[in-house]
């Protein structure tokens, strides 16, 4: 039962956590995401001078990482990640060889969805979907507490479904995605616009910036909505909205009996929340005539992902230590 380590490895922040069996964070260290363009290896310099500095205070059996990315039917590599270096990137074998303890590796979406069955809001869920708002939008399908990969292991990549042809551009290539219009990166690149248009709407965050539009962020925009900025109120409620269609989509295709938002941007709360129940129930294939899905915010918040990586890790280890 001794704790182990979950590192969630974002667009913007890695953040590395000892947690226990109990789902319990006994300490958290965190650190930039490494720009994009660096190298791959990089970013796992990150994560070995995270683990390092952890393994400094605790005995760490495992590592989990649950990584931005589409992570192969083996969980060893990373396939591709639109905001990442990673490209065919062996990530496993270069964490063990760096590490000497056994490594999981898992999609962030994936890990989260795992947290939050194991230690929070999805507890009991037999039909769960995890959706979780940060730099894009990640998903999971979990069933009858297993996590579905599909044939090759990138199953729920909800955030490339096209809602808008024609739309903004992705950094998977393609336009359109849903992650552009509902995510931390679409939320603040609408809230810039706005500022560098000189909307009226926008003096207020503008001026809280010293105009540096730059520095206008995710949770800069939560902050001022709740104190009743109207363009920070709107906006959530745009991403809300299209956060519900979305969902209304994804009951149609998977049918689950609940829904649990995370990732940075769902610290926003009934901001986000109560405009993305209110889109669903007016998108919603069938309503009126059919069972529907609860809509919840993750109990775990944007820690929903380290831990359900420690989980994850643990039963890794377990299984390591049977065979060995
Ligand atoms: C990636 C997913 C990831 C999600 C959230 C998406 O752009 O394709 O793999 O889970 O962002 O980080
Ligand atoms: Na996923
Ligand atoms: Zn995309």
């Amino acid at each position: 039962r001794v704790p182990t380590v979950g590192i969630d490895i974002g667009g913007t922040k890695v953040m590395a956590g000892v947690v226990d069996a109990d789902g319990q964070i006994l300490e958290t260290v965190r650190a930039e995401t490494p720009d994009k363009s660096k190298s791959p290896q990089v970013v796992e310099d990150t994560i070995t001078e995270l683990v390092l500095d952890l393994s400094d205070r605790h005995d760490v059996h495992a590592v989990g990482i649950g990584a931005a990315g589409w992570i192969d039917a083996d969980r060893s590599r990373v396939l591709f990640a639109p905001h990442l270096a990673w490209r065919d990137e062996p990530l496993k074998d270069a964490l063990t060889a760096r590490l000497a303890v056994p490594v999981m590796v898992d999609n962030d979406a994936n890990a989260a969805a795992w947290g939050e069955w194991r230690f929070g809001a999805g507890r009991g869920e037999d039909h769960l979907v995890m959706i979780t708002l940060g730099t894009g939008i990640g998903g999971a399908i979990l069933e009858d507490g297993r996590v579905k990969r599909g044939k090759y292991g990138v199953a729920g990549e909800f955030g490339h479904m096209q809602v808008v042809p024609g739309g903004h551009r992705c950094p998977c290539g393609n336009r359109g995605c849903w992650e552009q219009y509902s995510s931390g990166n679409a939320l603040v690149r609408e809230a810039r616009e706005l500022a560098a248009a000189e909307s009226p709407v926008a003096y207020g965050i503008t001026e809280r910036v010293g105009g540096r539009i730059g520095e206008i962020t995710g949770p800069l925009i939560t902050e001022l909505a709740r104190g009743g900025d109207a363009m920070c109120t709107e906006l959530l409620q745009e991403i809300g909205g299209w956060l519900g269609v979305g969902i209304a989509n994804l009951a149609a295709a998977l049918d689950p009996s609940c829904f649990v938002i995370g990732g940075g941007v769902s610290a926003a709360d009934d901001l986000l929340i109560g405009p993305a129940r209110d889109a669903y129930r007016r998108q919603l294939t069938g309503r009126g005539y059919r069972p529907e899905a609860r809509i919840v915010q993750a109990q775990l918040g944007p820690e929903a992902g380290m831990v359900g990586a420690a989980d994850l890790a643990r039963l890794v280890a377990r299984r390591f230590r049977r065979a060995n």
